[in-house]
């Protein structure tokens, strides 16, 4: 299974008519089994790229070709869920059909177990998110998409659901997308990381990370992140 991207323009016109150009070459190709990280300025084009990447969008120069088949499963910036269903509701709501051996997992995994009758109001941002991850595993999806999932949350918080969605991303070989603007989650979490220019967004640089995810030391992540960052002095 693999995706292959090559977007050519994406534009956005206002009100008065006038021409944005939000997107300007975003090309490549991912496998299932690896996790290629776009690392942006905020409002460079990234979730404008996503939505087209998801079908969501077809007003653009390019193309996109995905497995028909595929199995898409997304986090959104927003956690968006349900508010009058409970946590575990609005799981089965995306997967009807989940067992409870795997429900259990998931909330297990993500240390939701205490969570599943609560509601949406009375969770923390960082609780909403992790359900909207559970969400998105329920499904077992071929393609996942995830979309700033630690952004607004404190570093410890952070830290703690990297690893957590580094666990869920290594038990099933699919194609992942995830969308940063932090450096620590792209070195943590990523295979290859794409680093993007400022708005109309278009891939500066491909950066692949041969060590295996599990085998990247503490000493080796912080070169590498010294490594982007002058990558990045050096391209502005
Ligand atoms: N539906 C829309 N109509 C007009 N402009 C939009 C729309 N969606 C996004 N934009 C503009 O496109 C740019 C990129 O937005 P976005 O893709 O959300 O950035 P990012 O996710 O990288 O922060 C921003 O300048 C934003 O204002
Ligand atoms: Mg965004």
């Amino acid at each position: 299974m693999q995706l292959e991207v090559n977007i050519i323009g994406k534009h956005f016109e206002n009100a008065a008519g006038e021409h944005h150009d939000v997107l300007a070459g975003i090309k490549f190709t991912l496998q299932a089994g690896e996790v290629g990280v776009f690392v942006g300025p905020s409002g460079c084009g990234k979730s404008t790229m996503l939505k087209i990447l998801t079908g969501l969008d077809h007003d653009y120069q390019g193309e996109v070709s995905r497995p028909a088949t595929a199995r898409l499963g997304m986090v959104f910036q927003e956690p968006r869920l349900l508010p009058w269903r409970s946590v575990e509701d609005n799981i089965r709501l995306a997967e009807p059909h989940i067992d409870e051996k795997r429900l259990s997992e998931l909330f297990a995994i993500l240390e939701l177990t205490e969570h599943r009758s609560h509601f949406p109001g009375e969770l923390s941002l960082g609780l909403a998110r992790r359900v909207a991850l559970a969400r998105a595993f329920a499904i077992e999806p071929d393609f996942l998409i995830l979309d700033e999932p630690l952004a607004s949350l404190d570093d410890a918080l952070a830290a703690h659901l990297r690893k957590q969605i580094a666990t869920l991303v290594e038990s099933r070989a699919m194609m992942t997308l995830l969308v940063t603007h932090n450096l620590d989650d792209a070195v943590y979490l990523g295979d290859r990381l794409f680093l993007l220019s400022a708005r109309p967004a278009r891939i500066l640089q491909e950066v692949p990370i041969p060590t295996p995810r599990t085998r990247r030391s503490a000493a080796e992540i912080q070169h590498i992140k010294a490594d982007l960052v002058r990558r990045r002095l050096a391209k502005t």
